[in-house]
């Protein structure tokens, strides 16, 4: 970090911003496998907040690495930097005072932890455990048969390492729920952050 810095406080707060909005900002961010169900949940958290008025947005791993991240690949290097990137985007949004949902493997636990750093008390992390023989029969991309054939290097769960969180706030099994359930759930588990407004 360059040394010649000074931060400036500036006069409206995320305080000020979250009792505009009536709302806590905070950040769900969702690890798992490829494959494990992150990007539908997310997608179906998010239209349950939106109905009850919470202002959201959902940065999701495909999409994100279509843009911002479009200059980063699978190595150790570039998903430490995919993850770092994410969290200090999470940071910005929750000053902004929006709720944001995160879905990406995000398979190393320095990564979360320092994606909790970043973000700090708002962070919540929702471990998807769909295990790695459940995705692999899934397979809705066609990746693992491409990663088991050897068409791709490092994949997540074949030749990639996933690092089960230690201790989440939340975890979703999708192999016992549907869709709506692992909301549900979600949503009981982490209600005091959602019934928040500042
Ligand atoms: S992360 O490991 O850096 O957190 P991220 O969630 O952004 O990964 O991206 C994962 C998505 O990229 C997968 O759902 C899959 O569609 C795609 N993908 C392409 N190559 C790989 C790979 N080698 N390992 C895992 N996912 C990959």
């Amino acid at each position: 970090m360059n040394h010649n810095l000074t931060w400036h406080n500036m006069d409206i707060t995320k305080s000020l911003r979250e009792e505009q909005m009536g709302q806590k900002a905070c950040t769900i961010w969702m690890s798992g496998l490829s494959g494990a169900g992150k990007s539908t949940i997310a997608n179906a958290l998010e239209k349950r907040l939106y109905a009850m008025g919470k202002k959201t947005i959902l940065l999701d791993g495909d999409n994100v690495r279509m843009g911002l991240n479009s200059n980063l690949g699978f190595s150790d290097k570039d998903r430490i930097e995919n993850i770092r990137r994410i969290a200090e985007v999470a940071k910005l949004m929750n000053d902004a005072g929006l709720i944001v949902i995160t879905a990406f493997i995000s398979p190393y636990r320095q990564d979360r932890r320092n994606a909790k750093r970043i973000i700090g008390e708002d962070f919540r992390e929702v471990y998807v455990s769909t295990s790695i023989e459940e995705c692999e029969r899934r397979d809705v991309k066609g990746l693992y048969k491409a990663a088991r054939e050897g068409k791709i290097d490092s994949f997540t769960g074949i030749s990639s390492p996933y690092e089960i969180p230690e201790n989440p706030d939340v975890i979703i099994d999708t192999e016992k729920m549907g869709v709506e359930e692992c909301v549900d759930q979600i949503l009981i588990q982490l209600h005091p952050i959602f019934e928040k407004s500042e």
